[in-house]
């Protein structure tokens, strides 16, 4: 496991982080994003699926809906919110297996994975301090440098 700090001290820097992370997103990976309520999960989420998108398409928080696909031709990118779910149980039922099977997940609050957990997932660790955010990235280290570099 290594571990990268970005500082995200404007939307700009988080347009970024997702304009890289969407460069090397393939199916199989998981982007699993936590911190609290409005440190800038979905924010970076929007980020990566525009990036991958090519324009800036409706990007809502899943905050309702749980789960939301976005199938691009050559990616399905499937963006989940867990906050309101149990545990693993209601992860399976919303299809997260499938998810990670055919494309790749973005998923805020992933605690509620449990067992679920993919061990090969990059984590990214938003916090929010006063107006500025900061991301910790972590996940084993061929994972995160082939998001980030070397
Ligand atoms: N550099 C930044 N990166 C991301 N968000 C930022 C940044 N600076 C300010 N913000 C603001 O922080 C808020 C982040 O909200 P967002 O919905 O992404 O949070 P969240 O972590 O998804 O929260 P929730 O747990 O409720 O889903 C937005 O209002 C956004 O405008
Ligand atoms: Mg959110």
């Amino acid at each position: 496991m290594i571990t990268r700090d970005i500082p995200l001290d404007s939307m700009q820097a988080t347009g970024a982080l997702g304009q890289r992370l969407s460069e090397a997103l393939q199916v199989g990976d998981a982007l699993l994003l936590s911190g609290d309520l409005g440190a800038g999960k979905t924010e970076l989420a929007r980020a990566v699926i525009r990036a991958r998108a090519g324009q800036p398409i409706d990007v809502p928080s899943p905050t309702f809906n749980l789960v939301i696909p976005y199938e691009f031709r050559d990616l399905l990118i499937t963006h989940f919110d867990l906050y309101r779910l149990e545990g693993a149980d209601d992860v399976m039922e919303l299809g997260f297996l499938d998810a990670l099977d055919d494309g790749s997940v973005i998923v805020e609050w992933p605690d509620r994975l449990g067992d679920l957990t993919p061990s090969e997932a990059l984590r990214i660790e938003l916090t929010a301090v006063s107006d500025r955010r900061q991301a910790r990235v972590s996940g084993p280290a061929a994972i995160v440098e082939r998001f980030l570099g070397a």
